[in-house]
């Protein structure tokens, strides 16, 4: 058997190059990291239900028209996405005041925000992805204003979308990341929506008790991080067997 051409590892996932041009492996570890990897564990299966949760949300949000790489799940730990070229910007959308945001700001976990908040960080492991302002987004040239505008539309949706989705199984979507990417067709370029969505990359907190279903879980110390994963796969319908 011929070995895959490995493009990048990351913490969480690496990616490998696909079966066609365009397009690429995604393959889900089970390494959790936090606090830019000065925390480090590996919990088995959480590669698995990252991988399971990431396409329900993709697929979901392909299907109401917003645009994302995910092409299709290939096995427990693999999917097949669309080649981009990742903008280097962490997306961050807040429903409501938690993580650094509440630090930064003072404000108490759990309040609720007078409208949703997007904040952008640069996207450099070495320098703990500072948060940056639009002004250094547009002076260092990592995005055009066309750009700006699609991105904030395109973080809307996606907040409008995963809030809908979670609150009807319960859950509180208090933030989120995302990483977005540029395709080319043609004449054009469209930006999509990459990387993964996941409790990894959100805050996702029962609605009557305020548990915490995401990876807070592991950052803090408040449990079994699989246990709280496979609660919002069970909750949605896509707890894989024997999970
Ligand atoms: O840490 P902070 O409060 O800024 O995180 C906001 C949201 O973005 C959280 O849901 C967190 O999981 C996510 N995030 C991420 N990757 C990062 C930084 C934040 O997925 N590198």
């Amino acid at each position: 058997m011929a070995r895959r051409k490995k493009i990048y590892e990351g913490k969480a996932k690496t990616l490998y190059e696909g079966p066609e041009p365009g397009t690429i492996v995604q393959y889900f570890k089970d390494d959790a990291t936090a606090f830019n990897a000065e925390k480090r564990d590996v919990i088995e299966g959480k590669g698995v239900l990252n991988n399971i949760l990431s396409e329900y949300f993709m697929q979901g949000l392909n299907d109401i028209g917003v645009p994302t790489h995910f092409l299709k799940r290939l096995n427990m730990r693999e999917q097949l996405v669309r080649a981009a070229e990742i903008i280097p910007l962490e997306i961050i959308v807040r429903n409501y005041a938690a993580g650094s945001l509440s630090k930064r700001l003072g404000l108490e976990e759990g309040m609720r925000l007078p409208r949703p908040i997007i904040e952008y960080c640069y996207k450099d492991d070495a320098l703990g992805d500072p948060l940056v302002s639009e002004e250094h987004i547009a002076a260092f040239g990592w995005a055009t204003s066309q750009d700006m505008d699609d991105i904030v539309s395109l973080a809307l949706r996606v907040n409008d979308f995963m809030s809908g989705v979670m609150k009807a199984v319960g859950i509180r979507l208090v933030d989120f990341k995302i990483e977005v990417g540029r395709v080319y067709e043609g004449d054009f370029q469209r930006l999509i929506v990459a990387d993964e969505i996941s409790p990894d990359s959100c805050r996702l907190w029962d609605v009557e008790t305020n548990q915490k279903l995401d990876k807070d879980v592991f950052r803090r110390d408040l449990g079994s991080l699989t246990d709280a994963y496979s609660e919002v796969a069970r909750r949605l319908g896509v707890l894989p067997k024997g999970a």
